[in-house]
């Protein structure tokens, strides 16, 4: 089969691998119909991500048809539709029992990281009892691919852990495909208002077209000043990072109201400032978290009956074997406006 495989810093190549088998009862072998690329991906890229070696086959999301299952597999056949989750879960670890799926002490983040992933035209699923979700009759497959990763990104770490209530105000820091997921999802819950933040232009426009009340530009704004008058002075109820620069989450600090929410989402690499001596006394949550995708079959009902529409956040379709080309449109986000491409395995 062809895979794109991660060589190393900087490289990357569309070759010849040998096709999946299965090496445990409880594999599924998958044969990859839509697949897409994730801001991780070019974080490994640039090797940010040491653990990835040279050699593995890169993705962790995904749709497609189960191709082979192993004597434990018992959710799933041959022949099924699946969503495949970029968290391969147990179901009977310490941390899966607690829905820390994420934590999973024989999975967690492991496809296209320590395990080849989904950027091929099939992937071995360990787990699939667990890691895969069934699509039901007649769903727009390809939508579904938000659900593998950014969709239960956005609700869980931004939206479920900044307790979004109706009436609230928002923020959301970085409009791309994670802080566009956030706000699709923030609307189940009806807050007042939802900011949206960011540097690109046209990331605002489209958070407009989502369901933003108002958008703001970093780049040629007083952020912090436009939202203390917005509010009255008081700061918004939630802040959402979904970005993972230390300026963001130093951002989310300045505009929290007393009583406030911090989401982060964003993945850092470096050490952010928290300023204890202004928030000491002003009964604020943060929390971080890994999605766990536990929220997966929720989401799923909500695209079934239409309260959630995951395809809004396509922008570019291509065929797998082009995905060198995809690559270079999803690392060029701002030029070619893209938020997610599409890879379709013919
Ligand atoms: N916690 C998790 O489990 C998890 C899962 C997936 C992704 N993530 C992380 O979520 C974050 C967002 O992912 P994405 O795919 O949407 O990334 P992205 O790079 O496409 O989007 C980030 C957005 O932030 C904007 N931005 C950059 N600097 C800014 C600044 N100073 N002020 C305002 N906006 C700024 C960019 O213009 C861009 O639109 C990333 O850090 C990603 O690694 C976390
Ligand atoms: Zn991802
Ligand atoms: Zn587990």
């Amino acid at each position: 089969m062809k895979a794109l495989v991660y060589g190393g810093p900087g490289k990357k190549s569309w070759e010849e691998k040998p096709r999946p088998t299965l090496q445990h009862p409880a594999d599924a072998i998958v044969r990859i119909s839509r697949t897409t690329i994730c801001g991780t991906d070019l974080h490994i890229l640039k090797g940010d991500v040491p653990e990835v070696t040279p050699g593995r086959i890169l993705g962790h999301e995904g749709v497609g048809v189960v191709e082979e299952t192993g004597a434990q597999v018992g959710n799933f056949k041959k022949g099924d539709h699946v969503l495949i989750s970029c968290i391969t879960s147990c179901a009977q670890c310490e941390y899966c029992k607690k829905g820390m799926y994420s934590h999973c002490l024989n999975g967690g983040w492991i496809l296209g990281h320590l395990i080849d992933g989904t950027q091929a035209e099939y992937v071995r699923i360990p787990y699939a009892d667990n890691s895969l979700y069934r699509i039901p009759e007649g769903m727009d497959e390809e939508a579904l691919v938000m659900l593998s990763d950014i969709l239960p990104t956005g609700f869980e770490c931004g939206v479920l852990n900044g307790q979004i209530k109706p009436g609230d105000t928002v923020a959301i820091v970085g409009a791309g495909p994670v802080g566009l997921a956030a706000l699709l999802t923030a609307l189940f819950f009806t807050p007042a208002e939802i900011i949206m933040i960011d540097l690109d232009a046209n990331r605002l426009e489209v958070s407009k077209k989502f369901g933003a009340t108002r958008t703001l530009n970093s780049s040629t704004e007083n952020v912090v000043e436009k939202i203390m008058q917005l509010t009255g002075n008081k700061g918004v109820d939630t802040a959402i990072e979904a970005v993972g620069v230390p300026a963001t989450f130093e951002l989310c600090q300045s505009i929290i109201a007393a009583g406030g929410r911090i989401a982060n989402i964003g993945v850092h690499g470096k050490s952010a400032e928290l300023h204890l001596e202004t928030l000491w006394s002003r009964n604020i949550t943060i929390t971080t978290r890994l999605v766990d995708t536990v929220t997966t079959p929720m989401l799923l009902r909500t695209v079934a009956s239409k309260k959630l529409n995951p395809s809004l956040l396509i922008t570019h379709r291509f065929k797998l074997p082009e995905i060198i080309r995809a690559y270079d449109v999803f690392a060029q986000a701002g030029k070619e406006k893209t938020l997610k491409v599409i890879l379709i395995n013919e």
